[in-house]
């Protein structure tokens, strides 16, 4: 049998990983600025993940959600804790897709509406009503379409959303702390504090998307605390669990719990949630968000002194590179020459930078003497 050809993929094969590197079958090691799409949080194979993976493998891998799970409360107390949301309950499932599903879902149960307002150039993943309030038409099939409501709004412009709001259906606003796919583009903390203060007017929920922006990734635990708001539902997934398939969904207090309204066979799994928990303590104990801000200050001072460089986008360790072509051509030569790796996004001249957030300054200047060379 044959893969579904659905990627397209450089031709490297990755043979193991340490930290910030990744290394191929021939031992060559290459940084990683990519994370695998933003999901390594605490570095590749880190010996407290490695060994909270053994230790639970060895002592039960699964099983389902019929049974009382320890594990899982454990998991939803250190993350209420150090999210700051200790009064929320967790859903856990298991992608990113399945966590904005599992949002919508329960935003239309909890407001018995059925209209959702979303973003130009969103990206919340491509499962039914993830991928309908996605500003990317080319991912639809037929069936996606007319699945329910859905209007699309530009980002910072309050009229709009005014106006949106005044649609009596809305159930849901759903927005990326900062948008990932779409091109690091951001709500500003005025608009944020803008959007809460109109959903809680209209009863309508807001939903914030930190699946790639959260978990450390922006500097502070969400992107969304930047701005000092505090939404009714908030999804995760990428870093959660550093590669191993998670994600989860943060609820308000005030949204009521029904037995079977939400489900999942593999979420929460006792592996994800050893896998979690490994992450959520190494971000404690290596004081991780400091090394993201002290790391990013100083990589966005190197980056500002490249000539070459259009615009500098994000924030923390989630940085977009804007250049006034398409970079293409300069990831291709980042990852064969100097085996870097990096990201893309929609808009085709932003070249994307989502390395592990332990990573050290010494291991990442490097690219900014590749850049300076490569741009001059
Ligand atoms: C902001 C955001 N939401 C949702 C998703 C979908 O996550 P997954 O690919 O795990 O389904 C992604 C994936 O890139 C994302 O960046």
């Amino acid at each position: 049998m044959e893969l579904f050809d659905v990627y397209p993929r450089y031709s490297v094969r990755l043979n193991h990983a340490k930290g910030a590197y990744v290394f191929d079958d021939a031992g060559q090691a290459y940084l990683d600025l990519y994370g695998g799409h933003g999901v390594i949080s605490i570095g590749h194979t880190h010996p407290r993940y490695v060994q909270a993976l053994s230790e639970q493998l060895n002592r039960i891998g699964f099983y389902s959600n019929s049974v009382d799970m320890p594990i899982q409360d454990m998991l939803a107390e250190k993350l209420g804790a150090q999210s700051g949301y200790p009064d929320y309950r967790l859903f856990l499932c298991n992608s990113g897709a399945e966590a904005n599903e599992n949002a919508l879902k329960l935003a239309s149960f909890h407001t018995g509406k059925n209209t959702v307002i979303t973003y130009r150039n969103s990206f919340h993943g491509r499962t039914a009503a993830a991928l309908a309030v996605t500003d990317n038409s080319k991912l639809q099939a037929p069936i996606n379409q007319n699945n329910f409501p859905v209007t699309f709004i530009e980002l910072n412009q309050e009229a709009a959303l005014e106006q949106a709001l005044d649609n009596p259906d809305v159930c849901a606003v759903i927005i990326e702390g900062i948008q990932g796919v779409g091109g690091l583009d951001q709500p500003t903390p005025g608009y944020l504090k803008f959007l809460q203060k109109k959903c809680a007017e209209h009863g309508v929920l807001l939903i914030l998307d930190e699946i790639q922006c959260g978990y450390a990734r922006s500097g502070k635990f969400f992107a969304h605390q930047h701005a000092g708001i505090r939404p009714d539902i908030i999804t995760v997934a990428k870093g959660m669990a550093n590669g191993f398939p998670i994600g989860g969904v943060l609820i308000q207090p005030g949204i009521e719990a029904k037995h079977g309204m939400l489900g999942t066979t593999f979420g929460g799994n006792q592996l994800a949630c050893a896998a979690a928990i490994s992450v959520l303590d190494t971000l404690e104990e290596e004081a991780v968000l400091e090394n993201v801000n002290s790391v990013s200050q100083k990589l966005l001072a190197g980056l500002e002194n490249i000539p070459g460089i259009l615009r500098i986008k994000g924030q923390g360790l989630m940085l977009g590179v804007e250049l006034p072509y398409p970079v293409k051509e300069l990831r291709s030569k980042l990852l064969h020459e100097h085996r870097i790796f990096t990201g893309s996004s929609n808009n085709p001249n932003l070249l994307r930078i989502l390395p592990p957030l332990t990573i050290t300054w010494q291991e990442i200047e490097p690219l900014l003497h590749v850049l300076k060379t490569e741009l001059s």
